[in-house]
């Protein structure tokens, strides 16, 4: 009788299987309710006395080995069918690495540029003061030029602006630093316009202003060339009187962009020549207004839009494109 279990002992430890069908039937022949454990069991009163105890062992040795048995058999199914559903020789999942918007990429080439003419970077708020915005670049209340820059205000606050341009710089930097000056900021500006192809009520500047002893037109003039040069590869420009508060004279700066292709017919309106950035000398008006001595400094400033030279470069036709973070338009700048 103890014969009989020690052969079903061997035969449990043997048995294996990959079947769920068979691991299921080996369940049932043995731990069934009408299954030979249970059978084994019901035996245990023909025992004889002196054999009961060793019996009583091997069978709950018998029947925690099938027990282990089949919960490893049927754990080894689950597993290998889950391995076989995956498929190693697969490509694996590209990792889809993002990039810098193309804003961005111009911003940095345009201080880059800056950076090698020995201009430092600087930062202001984006919301400013009546004083730095307007005020003290020579823009007084009530002067028509404030125009110009159609202004979100404050409501809670008549005194606060979200700044028109990036020539709050100007004023920001030069109360603090006496010259020598030569700084740049370029950040973001706000003006209540309607959105269309050609302007947006969020856009992007860069101002620049050097303040020294003896710094002329013709100093602006070389600035403007290395940064042509630098940023476009041309090098044909023209200066057109213009007018803004806070330099006299003032200019426009147009490139020679060349009509070479249908777009530079487009983008230049068939003249060739494209605007790219506002200058002009410091108005001293504009000094004194950062208590410094108009007859021993003079500077120059400038201002350009960097979504309009990002148009240039990458031949952007409607100026949307940069806020509405189209992946298919974004993707084109990796
Ligand atoms: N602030 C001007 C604007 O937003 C641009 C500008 C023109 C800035 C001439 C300057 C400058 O510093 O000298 O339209």
């Amino acid at each position: 009788m103890i014969k009989k279990l020690e052969d079903y002992i061997s035969h449990v430890k043997k048995f294996s299987s990959q079947d769920s069908n068979e691991i299921e039937s080996f369940k049932i022949e043995f731990l069934g309710r009408k299954g030979l454990i249970n059978d084994l069991f019901s035996n245990f009163k023909n025992v004889p006395a002196d054999k009961k105890k060793e019996y009583g062992q091997k069978i709950n040795e018998l029947k925690n080995l099938t027990s282990k048995k089949y919960e490893d058999l049927k754990l080894g199914v689950k597993q290998s069918s889950k391995s076989s559903r995956e498929d190693y020789t697969k490509p694996g999942f590209p990792i889809s690495s993002g990039s810098l918007h193309p804003i961005t990429t111009i911003k940095n080439r345009i201080i880059d540029v800056f950076y090698k003419l020995g201009f430092g970077l600087s930062e202001s708020p984006e919301i400013e003061d009546d004083w730095h915005n307007f005020t003290a670049l020579n823009l007084p209340e009530d002067h028509p030029a404030r125009d110009m820059q159609d202004t979100f205000f404050i409501q809670t606050d008549p005194d606060l602006l979200l700044r028109t341009h990036c020539s709050t710089i100007q004023i920001r930097h030069l109360e603090e630093n006496p010259p020598p000056a030569k700084v740049i900021q370029a950040g973001r500006v706000y003006r209540n316009e309607a959105i269309s192809s050609r302007s947006h009520c969020i856009f992007h500047q860069v101002d620049g202003i050097y303040v020294d002893e003896d710094v002329s037109f013709a100093d602006l003039k070389q600035m403007v060339l290395y940064f042509a040069k630098s940023m476009f590869g041309k090098s044909k420009l023209r200066f057109r009187p213009s007018y803004f508060p806070f330099t006299e004279p003032s200019a426009e700066v147009d490139i020679y962009w060349g009509l070479e292709t249908e777009t530079d017919y487009k983008i230049t309106k068939g003249t060739g020549w494209l605007e790219i950035m506002g200058c002009g000398m410091v108005d001293p008006k504009v000094l004194e207004n950062c208590n410094i001595d108009s007859e021993k400094y003079t500077g120059y400033a400038f201002g350009m839009g960097i979504e309009r030279i990002a148009m240039l470069i990458y031949q952007i036709p409607d100026i949307r494109l940069f806020f509405e973070n189209d992946v298919r338009f974004l993707n084109q700048f990796k």
